[in-house]
């Protein structure tokens, strides 16, 4: 990294414990003084730019809105229209606008693109989701456990579906908050090999969504066919068939067990309309707290 005094966030993992444990706290604290109308305004005259390889509809609106409400500006960028959609190196891309705006979220394919945009950055770079992981979602994800039901340490998360970049970012969570996650996916779909040896057995991949569920305090799922893998539809609802959260599968969790989408999502694939439209859903409190969670991630990576 050519500017180290600057920091990214382009993973869970590159939080420590007591800063994520920070960043929800102060999350919570600008959600108070929002809908108290409170005014704060610490990023007058600064900007985020926002760069969109994929569609999006919470990601964009919350970093806009986040930054407009911080007194900042952001500015959305899409391939279709700069340079990077014409094969201006990213590198170059980061050189350039790293000097003009105060921090950069981008959503992109690989990883990859959002390390090489860091290392030439001079300013905070912000992952908004890879095929790898959504390490903003992760945090707003744990923001909303932590809400309605306190400390997620020595828990029990069941993830059911594919072994995505949701899932990996779940498998950091497990390690940075010390929980336990079984992942149940049909073979071929698990979740990153590196991520699983990382996580100190606190993972456990398995089959059957009952067995997964068992017990959880947490159920959480995702779409069937991310972004980038529309071709392999079909093959993945024929794959998914058996791993829809249903009523009966939030049946074998423990009783107050809260259910979680990072949204959009599919009624009748990935989950059955009761489950995320039912009481244990809190599908449109994650949502709200994409928010709050990356105001106070700005807070946190932008010097002011
Ligand atoms: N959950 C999430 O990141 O949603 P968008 O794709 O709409 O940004
Ligand atoms: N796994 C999904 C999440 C969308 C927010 C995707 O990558 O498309």
């Amino acid at each position: 990294n050519q500017h180290t005094d600057c920091r990214h966030y382009l993973s869970l993992l590159d939080l420590s414990r007591d800063e994520a444990r920070a960043l929800i706290a102060r999350a919570t604290e600008l959600k108070r003084m929002q809908a108290a109308g409170q005014v704060f305004r610490p990023f007058v005259g600064r900007t985020l730019a926002m760069i969109f390889e994929k569609a999006s509809t919470r990601t964009r609106v919350s970093f806009e809105a986040g930054m407009v409400q911080l007194g900042g500006h952001a500015l959305f960028l899409s391939p279709r229209d700069t340079q990077l959609g014409r094969g201006e190196p990213i590198a170059d891309s980061a050189r350039v606008i790293s000097r003009m705006v105060d921090a950069v979220m981008i959503r992109t394919f690989k990883q990859e693109t959002v390390e090489v945009f860091a290392a030439h950055s001079r300013v905070p770079v912000i992952n908004g989701l890879t095929d790898r992981c959504h390490p903003c979602q992760i945090l707003a994800d744990l923001q909303t456990f932590h809400e309605h039901r306190g400390d997620i340490q020595g828990k029990r998360v069941a993830w059911i579906g594919d072994g995505n970049n949701m899932c990996n970012s779940f498998l950091e969570a497990a390690q940075l908050f010390d929980f336990e996650l079984r992942v149940a996916c049909p073979e071929g779909f698990e979740p990153d090999a590196d991520l699983l040896a990382a996580c100190g057995g606190r993972c456990t991949i398995l089959r059957d969504p009952r067995e997964a569920a068992a017990g959880a305090h947490l159920i959480a799922t995702d779409v069937w066919a991310s972004m980038g893998q529309e071709e392999e539809l079909e093959r993945r609802r024929t794959a998914f068939a058996a791993y829809q959260v249903t009523d009966a599968i939030m049946d074998q969790a423990s009783p107050d067990a809260l259910f979680m989408h990072c949204l959009p999502a599919h009624r009748g694939e990935e989950v059955a309309a009761s489950v995320i439209d039912g009481p244990r859903s809190v599908v449109w409190d994650e949502a709200e707290n994409r928010l709050h969670i990356q105001k106070a991630l700005l807070e946190f990576l932008i010097p002011h």
